[in-house]
């Protein structure tokens, strides 16, 4: 009989490692989960972890490490500006496919998936776009057409090798604008009103009926009164419910995640409860863009620990947040750094006043920070019950 309970216990032991995808201890060496890489220890919940990628520092023989982690450490990609249209077609009619295809490239040979950004922005627009409209040379019906084209061309050329597309990004306004009741914001919703999104879904559906859809914004980390006149999470979620009841072939809602340290930002169970909000849609979810700034004070400048150890901890809590939450929601298919090294990093370059940075999870000389250990933890000690792994998600018609 005890040798009995002995033997099932084994055998539950044995099934249980299996199930989970852990090596069990090779050659004498224990499985140490905290030598792994972030990319297989996501694995075994299913999970894609991925980086923006600035194509500038991938190719710089100078700087080989960046290569080296890119490609170790994670299993998706994203590229940092490569796939924005003033990337892809500075002069009017002429594609610059070279740097997205490099990375497109690099992601094959190192077996990573690709987040393709992005489709339709108010930013970084080609001047030529924005000039003609600007002095009329362009009219609506023109623009529509471009949009359209662009839209297509690009969907196309990537064709089966982009898993999921921002398709629009950024297309609600904050608080802080005016008039501060939430509204479709921007170039394209001033020139084109708000249907040019649902237009934008159906243009990227007919280029490829595999890639997943998303609409991908920032602020939506949370709910907050519930009113979409000023609770953004809400106006999204609307957007994305009237979307989907129009037949649109959106299949998921990126969340960027960019936090700072001087903020209140969230707590794990309301991040996972947004999350799951989404999903009660049909919908995927993604964190696609996280980093957690903060500001560079002069004593943190100095150097002064005293106020950098507490920067680099409410970072390192703040990347925790995000990651249990996706972690905690089935449907939440994949978790991107937008970079992974203050070396390369948007933030210092972007918030200027007051100065900010810090924002990533490894130092200027790629040491991993908290950040980076408390994801690597988050990965290790997460599981089953709560932690399942993910659910697919099938691209809509
Ligand atoms: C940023 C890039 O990181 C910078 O290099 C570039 O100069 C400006 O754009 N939200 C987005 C991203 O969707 O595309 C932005 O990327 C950061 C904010």
């Amino acid at each position: 009989m005890k040798l009995r309970r002995w033997i099932v216990a084994g055998a539950v032991a044995v099934a249980t490692v299996a199930a989970l995808n852990v090596a069990p201890a090779t050659a004498g060496r224990p499985y140490d989960p905290a030598a792994q890489s972030l990319r297989a220890l996501a694995q075994r919940h299913g999970l894609y972890i991925g980086t923006a990628v600035d194509m500038d520092a991938l190719a710089d023989p100078a700087d080989p490490r960046y290569r080296e982690l890119a490609g170790s450490e994670f299993s998706t990609v994203t590229a940092e500006n490569a796939m924005k249209w003033e990337s892809l077609e500075p002069t009017r009619g002429t594609y610059n496919w070279g740097p997205a295809d490099e990375l497109v490239e690099f992601a094959r040979q190192h077996g990573q998936r690709v987040r393709g950004h992005v489709l339709v922005w108010h930013n970084q627009l080609p001047a030529w776009l924005t000039e003609g409209v600007a002095d009329g040379s362009i009219d609506k019906a023109e623009l529509r057409r471009i949009l359209r084209d662009h839209v297509t061309a690009v969907v196309r050329h990537f064709k089966g090798r982009i898993w999921q597309w921002d398709v629009v990004n950024e297309a609600v306004s904050d608080p802080w604008d005016t008039p501060s009741t939430l509204h479709y914001k921007g170039f394209w919703a001033e020139h084109l009103g708000p249907g040019y999104i649902a237009d934008a879904f159906r243009w990227a559906r007919a280029a490829d009926p595999k890639a997943l859809l998303f609409y991908n914004d920032y602020n939506i980390e949370a709910f907050g009164s519930g009113n979409p006149a000023d609770d953004k999470t809400q106006f999204v979620y609307e957007m994305a419910r009237d979307l989907r009841a129009r037949g649109v072939p959106i299949d998921g809602v990126g969340s960027q995640g960019h936090l700072g340290t001087q903020y209140g930002n969230y707590d794990t169970l309301q991040v996972a409860a947004a999350l799951r909000r989404f999903a009660g849609l049909g919908l995927a979810t993604a964190f696609t863009e996280v980093d957690v700034r903060s500001q560079l004070t002069p004593g943190v400048q100095a150097g002064d620990s005293a106020e950098i150890n507490p920067r680099l901890q409410a970072s390192a809590a703040n990347f925790s947040t995000l990651l249990r939450a996706c972690l905690a929601e089935r449907h939440c298919l994949s978790f991107t750094l937008w970079g992974f090294t203050d070396r390369h990093s948007w933030v210092p370059d972007w918030f200027e006043n007051p100065p900010e940075g810090l924002a990533t999870a490894y130092d200027e000389d790629y040491r991993p920070k908290r950040a980076y250990q408390e994801m690597k933890a988050d990965l290790i000690f997460s599981g089953p019950p709560f932690v399942l792994p993910r659910v697919p998600q099938q691209p809509r018609r």
